[in-house]
This record gives C-alpha cells, structure tokens and sequence, in this order.
C-alpha cells in the first residue's frame, strides 16, 4: 500500500514556530494559527497523529469476540474490532472494491464483514474471503484477480492500560520502544507487570466524557503543568498541593512530560480504601505522576487507581476528552468497591471540570493579535515547554534540534 502520509503535502510552517526551540526563559509558545486554523488540523494530522503511535480508543469498549465498531482519526475512517481470538485489530474502514465505507454502525458478525454495496466480504483478520458475481452472474472470481492482493488495509496497533494505539503511516518505532520510557519511568512503582494488573471501571463510576471548547493541545499543555493548582483547583490542592510537586520529563526528550507529587492523600482526605498495586513500595504510597504521553493521552498513575484522559481531537477548537479510570484487580471493580469507586471519579471529574474553564479560555485568548506565543517560566513551564518543542519539531522537519533543558531544572 503506498503511504498517503509520505506523499502528503507539507503544510507551510507558521511564522513563529522556530522561536519555540530556544531555551525555556527565552522561548516563545507555538503561534496563534495552530490552535485556530483549521488547514492547520490537517497538517498536523499528516505530520503529527500520524506518523507517532496514537491514543484512538479503548480495548474495553470492544467487549465480545466478533464486535466492530467504526470510528474515525479526524475524518480518517477507521474500524476497531476483536477477532475470534480476542485480539484487537484496526482496519482502514473502507471497502477494497469501489470504496464504500465498509462499516456504518457497531455491530456483533459471525461470519466476517460484508460491504453493503456489492457485497464482497472479508474476514475478521482483514483478508478478502467472496467476491460475488465478480466474473458474470454465479462467476465468484475471475482471471488475473487476486483476492489475496485486496484485503482490507491493515493499521498497526497496540492496546496499552487498555488504550488503542494506531500508528497510521506504518513507519512509527515498535510500540514497545515507544511505550518503553513510560514502563522504565514507572517501574519503581508497578515493577514491569502493572499494567496487567489494571481492571477497568465501569461507565457507571469510572468514566466521564468533556466537550471541551479548545484545541487538543491546549489540553496538553494544561495538563503538563501543576503551577494552576492553588487558583483553580483549590480542593486537589489541599490534598496534593503546589509545593510538593516536582516535573517529569522523558529523559530521551520524545514522548512525555509532566508532574509529580509526593504527596498526593486523597484516599485518607475521602476515605477511600482500594487494593494497592502490588509492586508499589509502601513509602511511596503518596506519590503520584501524570504525565502527557504524546501526543493525545494523559496519564495518571496512583498506588490505587490509572487513569488516562484520550484527547479526541473533533475540530481545530474543540476536543472530546474521554475520562476512563482502572482499579487494581478484579475485586476492585465489585459492588464492594463501588462507593469507593464513585468517590474516586467525583474527584476526577471536579479537577477535570475546572480544567475546563480554563483551557476554554487560553483558546479564546488564541484569536487575540497582541497574543504571539506567550513566555514561559523557566521553572514551572519547563514540561508545557516540553511539549511546545515536540510539536514544533514535527512541524519543522527531523532536522530541527532539540533545545537542552537545564539538567538541575529537570531533576527536580
Ligand atoms: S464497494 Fe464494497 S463491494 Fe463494491
Ligand atoms: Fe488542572
């Protein structure tokens, strides 16, 4: 299959961008335009979404073996599935013959899947099994017509803490490598096998979806900092404040950044007891992290509870973020644990809520002329930095370099 994404036309890069690669306390923020054009989207789905492993879904929502959802990457369309053998796989959404979209709703099949125009089908595993009528009526092949060349296109995947990941031009690093410095960061808290231990809620306590009116960067960058905490989230403050809080950046500079704490006590703030992950060390029982992993999943990881947010970008200036909250082990997501559970969520979705208000507002603030990237601070802003120079980065070209964060601010 040729890559559309290696073809695809590089859009021009904003005026401005280059700034973002100076050092913390000199550099500016990404322009204006990436947040409001909506040309720029596109750009950014070819170059950015595209070409890293993306956040597009959940495993869980796929329940049964033989269930097929059809969903979408900014207008790409695509199909999520579970095969018989209960892998989750992802398909180009689109009928090898003329093109129809293959698959218009969810839905359970036994057979495979079968394109409602002229009905050729294909197995869960993407290859083209019947091709009716193809050669004259009752003729199901015909000379010089390999069924074998015409599967469905296959877009590679990895469900991680389960969330789907896509990588769409097919040239992205092993999934393994990417997820790596997260496993590596981590494993001081749930050793190597943590993420095998997470069970996830249900939507009933433990998920929560936003329409947020604002560019899924701003999101990000929201997101990457603690410096709000004491003005919008007055109540997590108290029980995660400010002056413990320390940065987190992926040391090899290419997938995450954000914030720790050492003191994070809502368990004893609500009274909440839930099964601990089983590696975690007992003197670090309050320390936290929530890291933004490039580009569109944040995470959180307690000694109690995961969470990821999954950024679905809908437009230049609104974004879907999808709240889904993971237990430890089986017993976690019982009835026992249900009050438990939607303590746990009604603190969430309080932080979450406040967030909003303000993400909202800095995309308001994008449509200013006397706004050209903002500053930074060299101490609190060194993660939303971060950030700002990844995606500046890809849009430059691989040739851009990376900026040195200073070491003493890193480590803090
Ligand atoms: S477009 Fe699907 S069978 Fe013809
Ligand atoms: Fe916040």
């Amino acid at each position: 299959m040729s890559d559309p994404f290696t073809t695809a036309q590089k859009g021009a890069i904003p005026e401005g961008v280059e700034n973002v690669l100076r050092d913390t306390a000199h550099a500016n923020g990404l322009p204006n335009s990436v947040y409001t054009d909506p040309e720029f989207l596109r750009t950014e789905r070819d170059q950015v979404f595209a070409r890293t492993w993306t956040a597009l879904g959940f495993a869980s929502d796929i329940q049964e073996n033989g269930e097929v959802h059809p969903t979408h990457l900014l207008g790409i369309p695509l199909i999520t599935l579970r095969d018989r053998q209960g892998e989750v796989r992802v398909f180009h959404n689109v009928c090898s013959h003329r093109g129809r979209q293959l698959v218009d709703q969810p839905m359970k099949v036994e057979a495979g899947l079968r394109c409602p125009y002229h009905s050729w089908h294909y197995g869960l595993d993407g290859t083209l099994k019947g091709t009716p009528h193809i050669g004259g009526m009752n003729c199901h092949s015909c000379e010089g017509f390999d069924k074998s060349q015409h599967g469905l296109k296959t877009v590679r995947s990895a469900v991680w803490c389960d969330i789907i990941f896509v990588n769409l031009d097919g040239e992205a690093e092993p999934f393994e490598e990417y997820i790596e410095p997260i496993m590596k960061r981590w494993e001081g808290f749930w050793g190597r096998s943590g993420p095998e231990e997470l069970r996830p809620a249900a939507a009933s306590d433990g998920q929560l979806t936003l329409d947020v009116q604002s560019n899924w960067k701003l999101a990000v960058e929201n997101y990457c900092e603690s410096y709000h905490l004491p003005w919008v989230h007055p109540a997590l403050n108290s029980y995660s404040r400010l002056e413990d809080h320390y940065i987190v950046l992926d040391e090899d500079g290419e997938s995450f950044a954000g914030q720790g704490t050492r003191v994070y006590n809502l368990a004893e703030v609500a009274g909440i007891t839930m099964p601990k992950l089983s590696q975690w060390p007992q003197e670090r029982e309050r320390e936290a992290e929530y890291l933004s992993l490039y580009p569109n999943a944040l995470i959180g990881l307690q000694a109690d509870h995961f969470f990821v947010v999954l950024l679905e970008p809908i437009s230049e200036q609104h974004t879907r973020e999808h709240l889904r909250i993971s237990y430890v082990g089986d017993a976690a997501v019982d009835d026992e644990h249900a009050a438990a559970r939607e303590s746990q969520l009604q603190a969430w979705t309080t932080v979450f809520e406040e967030d909003v208000t303000m993400v909202e507002g800095m995309q308001r603030g994008r449509a200013s002329p006397g706004y050209t990237g903002g500053v930074f601070s060299p101490v609190q802003d060194i993660p939303t930095h971060h950030f700002h120079q990844w995606v500046a980065r890809r849009l430059i070209g691989d040739g851009a370099r990376r900026t040195e964060t200073p070491r003493e601010a890193a480590s803090v």
